[in-house]
């Protein structure tokens, strides 16, 4: 994955694609952990670690049946793909999938149980998406020190 023009981001960290599987979430939050650790000040791992678990749950859900069997795509299972890029002043967190669909932004009522993910991104930094070659690319910029 690449990241987006115009900016120059000096840390970098691309894992490779994985199965959008149940297990994928915990693994990317384990990767930030881990990489905003070795990556240091002012990188602020828990504002990270949720807004990627947001973003790789919402892709691996969309790769799953309402049953929630996964949708297999030319007979594979699809995957996501999780990019971390900073400057030392902002991080953006990118996560590739293959689902079909468009990410939006939700307005839940206070008792509404779902719909919150990318109104929390929002409010910790911005987010949008872009389409890819066999899928989607979301991504939040947020402050690197959030
Ligand atoms: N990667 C994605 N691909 C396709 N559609 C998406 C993707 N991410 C989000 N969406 C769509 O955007 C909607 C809003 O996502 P959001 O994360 O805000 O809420 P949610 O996932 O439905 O609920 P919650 O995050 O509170 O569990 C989703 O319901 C889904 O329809
Ligand atoms: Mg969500």
């Amino acid at each position: 994955m690449t990241p987006p023009p115009g900016l120059h981001w000096p840390l970098c960290y691309v894992l490779p694609p994985m199965g959008a599987l149940p297990t994928a979430p915990r693994t990317a939050r384990a990767h930030v952990s881990d990489v905003l650790g070795q990556w240091g000040p002012p990188h602020a791992k828990d504002t990270a670690v949720l807004v990627t678990s947001e973003l790789v749950t919402n892709a691996v859900r969309q790769c799953h049946d309402p049953s929630g069997r996964p949708v297999y795509i030319n007979g594979r299972l699809p995957v996501v793909q999780l990019s971390l890029f900073s400057d030392r002043e902002r991080l953006l967190i990118a996560v590739y999938d293959q689902a079909p669909g468009t990410p939006e932004e939700r307005h839940p009522g206070h008792h509404a149980e779902t719909g919150r993910g990318l109104a929390l991104i929002s409010s910790l930094g911005h987010w949008d998406w872009y389409p890819v070659e066999g899928g989607k690319v979301v991504r939040a910029i947020l402050a690197a020190a959030a």
